[in-house]
């Protein structure tokens, strides 16, 4: 006869052991069920088995995830009954997954799903019939809305010492390296940028003009920050209600890219790039713009330091210094003053560039908008202060220096897989109500 030295070895207690081992890992199992089928309506109703079971549906054609708090990961007194546990914790899964799933197909049947459809063909169709197409594109890389997370897995990331490029996945953090180009790209990211590109500037040109420019200046980096750029551009020109924006200055403009797009898409603003030398690279967007069958009579490049070349005054009708006085610019006559009908914007300008424009544009009571570099602490704050922080500290604090000092209305950032210096700082014009 088999003598039982402590309850642990009855085979009652074994068994109920086993059992509630067993309803457990059925639990969990049940949890981890995948049954994935992805499809255009978005992906099926799909468990992601990773990150320890977080219960996922996701619809790709709207950039939407329906995840549930980690069930498995609740916790459990240790002291309570395994099967009451292991019936709790089945029965907070299943509801969880019930949860999610009921939203997930009240959005597969719901308005906005239906027109991220429709937008899908639409964008799908003027893919294939652009100069972008490519036959080994997937479908779903341009009908699926875009996403940061699957555009720059594996691309290459921004190193500051040499060695081998490390390549950027959704967790590791980092930049796009500023040296990735759009035609070192595969079909699918190529068309994933197409998307991009058509749906935030909101039609092909600019697609084309990139295109146009076979593989010259096409840094994604580069790409992605202008568009980016613009975009929060935008925002700010709509937010004008009672003043007319007529002129817009791309201060240290550099490619001027920004200055460019703005110019393509607000005809009436007259956009003046400035730059202490005109680059073969804002040459060649322009002609490519013009090749697209967009002439951009608006823009006018002003060859020198900006804060000599540029003065301030009241508004429209009101003349500055001549352009190009001390570069040799391209066109002679006089510029306008900045003023309070004018939007002056400054993107990565260096040094002390990034605070010379926000000051001229708050001395003409102008609207502006300034994405900082390398700042210079005594530009920012007093001479005598101390500091000891890591760049991305520093970077952060001096922009709000700068935002507190030039009275900011508004402050936001960048996606942050494009630039390590992504603060976007602005402010309305004088005379545009702050709501
Ligand atoms: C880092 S680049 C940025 C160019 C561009 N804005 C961009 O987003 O990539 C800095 C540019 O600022 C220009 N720059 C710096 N100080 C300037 C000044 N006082 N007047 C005009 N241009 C200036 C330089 O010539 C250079 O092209
Ligand atoms: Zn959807």
């Amino acid at each position: 006869m088999i003598k039982y030295r402590s309850y642990r070895q009855r085979p009652t207690a074994v068994l109920l052991e086993a059992s509630v081992m067993l309803l457990l890992l059925a639990a969990a199992a049940s949890a981890l069920t995948t049954q994935a089928a992805p499809s255009r309506a978005g992906s099926r109703p799909s468990l992601a088995v990773s990150e320890a079971a977080k219960l996922r549906y996701h619809c790709e054609v709207c950039s939407l995830r329906y995840a549930s708090r980690d069930a498995l990961s609740s916790s459990v007194h240790p002291c309570a009954p395994k099967l009451l546990c292991s019936r709790w914790l089945s029965g907070r899964i299943r509801s969880h997954r019930l949860a999610k799933k009921k939203h997930f197909d009240e959005h597969l049947l719901g308005r906005k799903h239906r027109e991220a459809l429709e937008r899908a063909t639409t964008f799908w169709a003027s893919y294939r019939a652009s100069g972008w197409f490519d036959h080994a594109a997937p479908q779903s890389s341009v009908e699926n809305a875009f996403s940061f997370d699957r555009f720059t897995d594996g691309l290459r990331r921004r190193t500051r010492s040499g060695g081998p490029a490390p390549t950027l996945t959704p967790h590791s953090g980092g930049c796009i390296c500023p040296s990735v180009r759009v035609s070192e790209l595969h079909a699918e990211k190529r068309a994933m940028l197409y998307r991009y590109l058509t749906e935030r500037v909101g039609d092909t040109r600019y697609a084309e003009v990139l295109l146009e420019l076979g593989g010259r200046h096409d840094r994604i980096k580069e790409i992605f920050e202008s568009v980016e750029v613009y975009l929060h551009l935008t925002a700010l020109i709509s937010r004008h209600r009672s003043v007319r924006l007529s002129a817009a200055y791309d201060l240290a403009c550099g490619h001027g890219l920004v200055g460019l797009l703005l110019a393509a898409s607000f005809p009436e603003l007259q956009v003046f790039a400035c730059d202490l030398k005109r680059r073969e690279a804002f040459s060649a967007h322009l002609d490519a713009w013009a090749a697209v069958g967009m002439p951009l009579h608006n823009v006018r490049f002003v060859e020198g330091n900006f804060t000599q070349v540029l003065s301030v005054g009241q508004g429209a009708g009101d003349e500055g210094r001549g352009a190009g006085e001390g570069g040799g610019g391209e066109e002679e006559g006089a510029l306008p003053a900045v003023g309070p009908s004018s939007l002056v914007f400054s993107i990565h300008g260096c040094t002390t560039a990034n605070n010379e424009a926000v000051e001229l544009a708050c001395r003409g009571g102008a609207a502006w908008m300034a994405v900082p570099c390398c700042l210079q602490l005594e530009s920012c704050l007093p001479a005598a202060t101390s500091m000891r922080l890591s760049d991305s500290e520093r970077y952060l604090l001096l922009c709000g220096a700068i935002g507190a000092t030039y009275g900011a209305d508004a402050i936001a950032s960048l996606e942050p897989r494009v630039t390590p210096r992504s603060v976007v700082l602005s402010r309305l014009a004088a005379g545009e109500a702050t709501s």
